[in-house]
């Protein structure tokens, strides 16, 4: 048996015996222990600190002595006194096992590190990010030898890190030989290595080493607005996010009238796509000021988008989106330079990954929703959904996974609302109505009182209450079917039918009057029969989507519902399921997954495996689409009703049962649905 000193890594587990004086460094990497180090063992980048751990471990059947390492050398000291080592760590290049030891690699010097994710039901993000730093000493020229600077450099990243046949553009080139120079034939690179295919190619290249940081964006372009975050590249941590309103927006509110506006204007496409890449530019500058970071040190970026907004992102006329078969130019997932998506203020050798499109009508937004979500691993069938001006559905477990999406329309968000507003402060996000006294109590943004408490008006201060946003009006509906206000066709009662004067006539209709400021020259909010209307239509879109992939998969039923998007996140699964939005659960199986589309392009931004996977999943979700499916019709005109026509809610009916009421039986008003939903599908 070997008298060699045995070293027992953390948390790992893993363990071997080394020859007495070899580095920790060195014994990490033979035994594949995932130790960070950028300057390959030079004692400079400070990567690779270890913590050894003294005394008996009975379970390892170790007892770690003293004098197990080397003793603290003057690398370290230099290191300790310049930028301080936190107390008991040592530097994993520099200490030496002289006798058993027990080394415990802290998290922040593990390469694949797992960032924490918010949502704590969901895993980690491993980081194994696309572009890495590395040291490199560069042979100096020779006469004798005579060979390109370029090409020793590619020579030592192989020799020193293993990394081979790297390339790099034209731009670099101009930048390497004073680096070389400057740097005494010791450089930092930023190498990046695709997941599939292409060469590694070096992104950028430093003097010495290189301790700014690098940083990635992972970019959700909406239809509405733009959001990044921005990201280090070696921690996973989010440095600042933000978001900007999408330009195109003077080009069309929704995703379909900017495809008609590519049609009837000739250049129209390529205005839009100019104006949506400096939109983001703009943004990319901004949030690198905001934490404070050189724009130069953002190598990295990745997109996620809807169909339409990746043509035209990409500079592609989205024409064919706009009708049957609605075919993309390109499902595929696409690796590119930034700067061809006019990411100007990002370093000029970036990299864009955009992620591969779903269908014609499902796209890389909802395929970053579900890497974030993994329906794949689901053991219950989950109903992910994805809540916009269009929604995006995908319904799976383990066995399948299968996509839609559904035109909702732009009520969700508080648009074609006759007292609209997006959410901001003085928007009512929340209603209560009393069902007794069929008096109203809301919430307004930026206020955490209710209306009736004592100090509101103060508390909501000068600007007052405004209008109502989109997660108000879905409460405020369902509220005034569970007061009994107003029947499952939809229809408000008059103030007869319901003994509140608040039901106001209008019209050939009535209003529920939730707000009157007009006395002090403020708005009176109303919840009109229009409104109501407008939320039936992109409720039964959003659930006839969702009902007709259950078809699909043979279910009546789903385990689960997630709701994903911004939105989302601030819809009540109570209300939700009161007005028919989504299938009967349980509603403590309603949850909310945030920002998934983002969460899923920090991970395609952290882990080039989570890209590979992605690519491979979307081949094998099962598209459905709802445009030319006959049932979905059907399916529309039933869950017209609220919460519908002909399904039992026996989950909500346990909750909360709803009074019945009829206030105009027989008025057609699903052939109303019926008709307009047709008007504007065409
Ligand atoms: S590997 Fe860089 S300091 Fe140890």
């Amino acid at each position: 048996m070997s008298t060699d000193p045995l070293v027992v890594f953390t948390p790992s587990g893993k363990r071997g015996r080394f020859p007495a004086g070899t580095p920790v460094l060195t014994a990490a990497r033979r035994l594949g222990v995932d130790l960070d180090s950028v300057c390959g063992g030079r004692g400079i980048c400070s990567k690779c600190q270890v913590a050894p751990a003294y005394g008996a471990f009975p379970k390892h059947g170790v007892t770690v002595a003293e004098d197990a390492l080397s003793p603290w050398n003057a690398v370290e000291e230099r290191y300790d006194s310049k930028r301080g080592l936190k107390p008991g760590r040592r530097l994993g290049c520099q200490a030496q096992i002289l006798r058993d030891v027990v080394i415990d690699v802290p998290p922040e010097s593990q390469v694949h590190r797992q960032v924490v994710r918010k949502s704590a039901a969901v895993r980690a993000i491993e980081m194994d990010p696309a572009t890495r730093l590395h040291l490199v000493e560069v042979a100096e020229p020779d006469m004798h030898e005579p060979s390109g600077d370029f090409e020793r450099l590619a020579a030592a990243l192989e020799a020193q890190w293993g990394i081979a046949g790297v390339t790099c553009d034209l731009s670099l080139l101009a930048r390497l030989q004073p680096a070389l120079r400057k740097g005494g034939w010791q450089v930092t690179v930023a190498v990046h290595s695709p997941h599939r295919g292409a060469a590694p190619r070096v992104l950028e290249i430093w003097p010495g080493l290189h301790e700014g940081g690098l940083y990635g964006l992972a970019i959700d372009v909406g239809s509405t607005t733009i959001a990044a975050h921005l990201t280090d590249l070696d921690t996973g941590e989010v440095r600042a996010s933000s978001g900007i309103m999408n330009p195109q927006i003077r080009f069309g509110e929704d995703l379909m009238s900017r495809v008609s506006y590519a049609m009837m204007n000739p250049g129209g496409e390529a205005e839009m796509t100019a104006a949506v890449r400096e939109a983001i530019d703009t943004l990319a500058t901004e949030i690198a000021a905001e934490a404070a970071i050189d724009p130069g040190l953002i190598v990295e970026t990745v997109f996620v988008c809807n169909p339409v907004m990746h043509h035209l992102l990409l500079g592609i006329d989205p024409v064919e989106l706009g009708q049957a078969p609605f075919a993309l130019a390109t499902s595929e997932s696409l690796e590119l330079e930034a700067r061809d998506l006019g990411l100007g203020a990002i370093n000029p050798r970036a990299r864009a990954y955009v992620l591969p499109c779903i269908a014609g009508h499902v796209g890389a937004d909802a395929a970053a929703v579900a890497l974030s979500e993994e329906p794949w691993n689901s053991s219950d069938l989950a109903l992910i959904v994805d809540v916009g001006t269009n929604a995006e559905i995908l319904l799976g477990d383990t066995s399948r996974v299968l996509a839609c999406s559904s035109p909702t329309g732009p009520a969700f968000e508080g648009a074609q609302i006759s007292a609209g507003q997006r959410a901001a402060p003085g928007a009512i996000e929340a209603v209560r109505i009393d069902p007794e006294t069929k008096e109203p109590r809301f919430r307004v943004i930026g206020c955490a009182l209710w209306s009736d408490e004592e100090g509101f008006a103060e508390a909501v201060g000068p600007g007052g209450v405004t209008g109502i946003c989109g997660s108000g009006i879905i409460e405020a509906v369902a509220e005034l079917r569970m007061a009994g206000l107003m029947d499952a066709s939809g229809l408000i009662g008059s103030a007869e039918q319901t003994g509140s004067p608040r039901c106001v006539p209008e019209g050939r209709t009535h209003a529920y009057l939730l707000h009157d400021a007009t006395a002090e020259g403020g708005p009176r909010i109303t919840v009109t029969q229009g409104d109501i209307r407008a939320i039936q239509l992109a409720k039964s879109a959003l659930y006839a989507g969702a009902r007709l992939l259950m078809d699909q998969r043979g279910v009546d039923r789903v385990d689960r519902v997630v709701l994903a998007g911004a939105f989302g996140a601030h819809i009540s699964p109570l209300h939700a399921m009161v007005l028919g939005m989504i299938p009967d659960v349980p509603l403590d199986k309603v949850t909310s997954a945030g920002n998934a589309a983002g969460t899923g392009a920090r991970i395609a931004l952290l882990n080039r495996g989570a890209r590979a996977e992605i690519e491979r999943r979307v081949r094998e979700i099962v598209k459905v689409e709802t445009a030319i499916e006959p049932r979905f019709q059907e399916h529309f005109v039933a869950a017209n009703a609220i919460p519908h026509a002909t399904a039992a809610f026996p989950e909500l009916a346990r909750v909360a049962p709803l009074p019945r009421v009829a206030f105009n039986a027989g008025s057609g008003t699903e052939d109303e649905g019926g008709r307009r939903r047709r008007r504007r599908r065409a």
